[in-house]
């Protein structure tokens, strides 16, 4: 099994991925969720991990709410992508339980000065970037760090940037830049992540109230302009990576990131053909099965409620 901290923002693609987690325990080793601002602000974030793990049946998996903002720069949130609340479509609930009293920058430190744990960072980097200034002894019982970001071509949110790295770049530099395994999974893979019809179809006669919420969030409609038909689940690449890594291939890389406050903000700049000859800081996937991907997501969210 293995040992894991989720980070995040939900967000849908979030959503899917926790959900992706809580099925496998056979896999995964879940200790807590901890969230952060991104998508919407981080009170609703953590209101929305909850009301997935409720309904993935584990409302005793702990829920803390963290950073309320970047490191350095003002909250830019997606509700444009992913609605008011920022779970559109998924038909759930308000939660039936707070999240935890804790703040998750400190039970970030707990978790990882008790036992050695893989971090799963879904969203901006800002808690774990926090927690590695504060402790930095806690990078060496980081296992490694598995998250969504980056891009090695266009962005999402700006032409030049992937979302996560815009909205908190100097924390992605944090995190970058600690000496920590790191692996990178950024939109030139996870924009490859779309569920086909087929799946989605399959999703539907589940029948269940996870295949419910997630059929949902899958089929609503999408905003033009963001480089894909269908609805990327770039968060579910992490727990996925983590669990079938035949499935990706990577190469490690020095990847750089933008902390201006310009057009280039949060772009990462992906040295695959090591031109720069800079030691490589970050493993970097380039490429996924996305059909036996689906079929083993789809798999796991069978065995929920
Ligand atoms: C990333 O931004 C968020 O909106 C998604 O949840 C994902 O983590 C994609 O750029
Ligand atoms: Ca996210």
């Amino acid at each position: 099994m293995i040992p894991i901290v989720i980070d995040t923002d939900p967000g849908q693609d979030d959503a899917v991925a926790i959900l992706l987690a809580l099925a496998r325990p056979d896999i995964f080793d879940l200790s807590c969720i901890t969230a952060v601002a991104g998508n919407v602000p981080v009170a609703q974030t953590a209101l929305n991990a909850r009301r997935i793990v409720e309904l993935a049946g584990h409302p005793e998996v702990l829920v803390y709410a963290g950073a309320a903002a970047p490191l350095v720069l003002p909250l830019t949130t997606a509700e444009f992508v992913c609605g008011p609340d920022g779970m559109d479509g998924a038909g759930l609930p308000p939660a039936a339980l707070p999240p935890e009293a804790g703040h998750a920058v400190s039970v970030l430190i707990e978790t990882l000065q008790r036992a050695p744990a893989t971090i799963c960072a879904l969203g901006p980097l800002t808690n774990l970037a926090l927690a590695l200034r504060l402790a930095p002894e806690i990078a060496g019982n980081i296992t490694q760090v598995v998250l969504m970001g980056g891009a090695m071509n266009l962005g999402n949110i700006t032409p030049a940037a992937e979302y996560n790295f815009y909205a908190d770049p100097h924390a992605a530099a944090v995190v970058l830049n600690a000496g920590l395994r790191v692996t990178l999974i950024g939109l030139h893979l996870t924009l490859s992540a779309i569920a086909s019809p087929a799946h989605v179809a399959r999703i539907a006669t589940l029948n269940t109230a996870t295949s419910r919420a997630v059929h949902g969030m899958l089929t609503r409609p999408r905003p033009g302009n963001l480089g894909s038909n269908g609805h990327p689940m770039h968060d579910v690449c992490v727990p996925g990576y983590l669990a079938w890594p035949e499935l990706f291939t990577g190469r490690d890389c020095h990847v750089g990131i933008d902390t201006s406050d310009g057009d280039l903000r949060g772009r990462s700049t992906i040295d695959w053909h090591n031109r720069l000859k800079r030691p490589a800081n970050v493993f970097v996937l380039d490429s996924i099965d996305a059909t036996v991907f689906f079929d083993r997501v789809i798999d796991a969210l069978a065995l929920l409620p």
